[in-house]
């Protein structure tokens, strides 16, 4: 039976920089993860190129159902932290647009980072290594039996991670952990993560797919985003939808505007009046791709010259432009998804710290945890805070 100062579970973006700081502090690490394969979620994060944080990122940024919780170690660990470590490591990067950040070659280059950081203190993650049973000791310390052995620790991290791309190794494993020691999980679900849809809409989605629109959608409680939005064959993918994910919920419509920033109905009107010789199609074709004004003004059974429209129909073309509500069948789910929803409910854990309020010695970090950040770096960046921050704890 070996003893270490801490046991890390996952290592992943927070395992690796919790592991790093704890054995730059001199504590004895054991950082163990039962993939194969280390940081396989931040290799293939960002399309390959990781978007490692956000020049933005703010409390604002993350969705919990205690929304407070996240300020204290985003202020203490802060995006800027992070750019001086990659900046040390010589990584270049580039601002791809609202502030997120992406290495200008490979996202290898931060697990590789990462790894020196954890060299450097000491730490050397075991891969191929499954948690059989974790045990409270008398004496407060935790047993954690694995295939590899069994080891007892002063502090246990969970960094395991949420649901999403279970064939990388994701696990329900801290909410089981969490469970285990009476805290409370809200419940999971998939987030940015493409929406899908059935029927008719399904039909239209599949022969528009490919096409893509600057467009704004908006959840049942007006949370808004305004990026790019594409069809797919199963549905609706690209940023606006992703994002507007984590906010949906089953049963609800959302209202998408396939033109962010124009006024259909304007141009329309004003179009029948400088140009009603114009064909109506030619003129929805300036405002969408063609094959889209195609579809929606078949859809609506509108042709002709602009003359012959009469204001019901320009209205009726212009909201199914500015203004359509669809209601997704569901979501791609967790093969997906880029992060989850829900987790381990941090009512119960110290937002300074990580650690557990009833449970000295056990922290939780991570994705793990009820904190999700909206796409553009925002989920690496809460990895590298928690993680930091529970580092320097343990
Ligand atoms: P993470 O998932 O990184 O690590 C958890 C680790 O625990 C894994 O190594 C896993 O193998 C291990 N584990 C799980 N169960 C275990 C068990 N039972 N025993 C032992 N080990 C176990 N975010 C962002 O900010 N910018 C981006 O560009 C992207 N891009 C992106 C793309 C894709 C395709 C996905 C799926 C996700 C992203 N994300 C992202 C989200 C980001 O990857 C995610 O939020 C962080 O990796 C979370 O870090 P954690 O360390 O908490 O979990």
């Amino acid at each position: 039976m070996k003893n270490y100062d801490v046991i890390i579970i996952g290592s992943g973006a927070a395992g690796l920089l919790c592991a790093a700081t704890a054995g730059q502090r001199g504590r004895s690490v054991w950082l163990i993860d039962h993939a194969k394969k280390i940081g396989e979620k931040i290799r293939i994060s960002g399309g390959g190129r990781c978007n490692f944080t956000n020049i933005h990122c703010g409390p604002n940024n993350f969705i919990s159902q205690n929304k407070h919780f996240c300020k204290s170690a985003l202020k203490q660990y802060t995006q800027f932290d992070f750019i001086d470590m990659v900046q040390r490591h010589k990584i270049k990067y580039h601002e791809k647009k609202l502030g997120q950040l992406f290495c200008d070659e490979s996202a290898q280059q931060i697990i590789d980072m990462l790894l020196a950081e954890c060299k450097a203190g000491g730490v050397t993650p075991q891969m191929e290594t499954s948690v059989e049973k974790i045990t409270k000791l008398e004496n407060g310390r935790y047993s954690v039996q694995t295939n590899r052995g069994n080891a007892t620790c002063e502090s246990l991290v969970i960094a395991t991670g949420g649901l999403s791309i279970p064939k990388i190794g994701a696990s329900k494993f801290g909410y089981d952990v969490a469970r285990q020691f009476g805290l409370k999980v809200i419940d999971p679900r998939a987030a940015l993560v493409p929406l899908t849809f059935s029927g008719e809409l399904l039909d239209r989605c599949k022969s528009l797919s490919g096409i893509s629109v600057e467009a704004s959608v908006s959840a049942a409680d007006k949370t808004k985003f305004a990026e790019g939005l594409l069809f797919t064959h199963r549905g609706l993918s690209s940023p606006s939808i992703l994002q507007i994910s984590s906010y949906w919920r089953e049963g609800e419509a959302i209202r998408v505007n396939l033109a962010e920033g124009v006024q259909a109905l304007e141009i329309l009107k004003g179009k029948k009046q400088s140009n009603p010789k114009q064909d109506i199609l030619t003129v929805a074709s300036e405002i969408l791709p063609r094959r889209l004004a195609e579809d929606i003004c078949a859809h609506l059974s509108i042709s002709g010259n602009m003359a012959d429209q009469s204001d019901k129909k320009l209205q009726a073309l212009a909201d199914a432009i500015n203004a359509r509500q669809v209601k997704p069948a569901g979501t791609e789910g967790y093969r997906t998804a880029e992060v989850t929803l829900g987790g381990v409910d941090t009512n119960a854990i110290s937002s300074k710290t990580m650690e557990c309020n009833d449970h000295k010695g056990l922290y939780f970090i991570g994705e793990v945890l009820d904190v999700t950040g909206h796409l553009g770096g925002f989920n690496f960046q809460w990895a590298w805070s928690s993680g930091t921050v529970a580092g320097r704890n343990v």
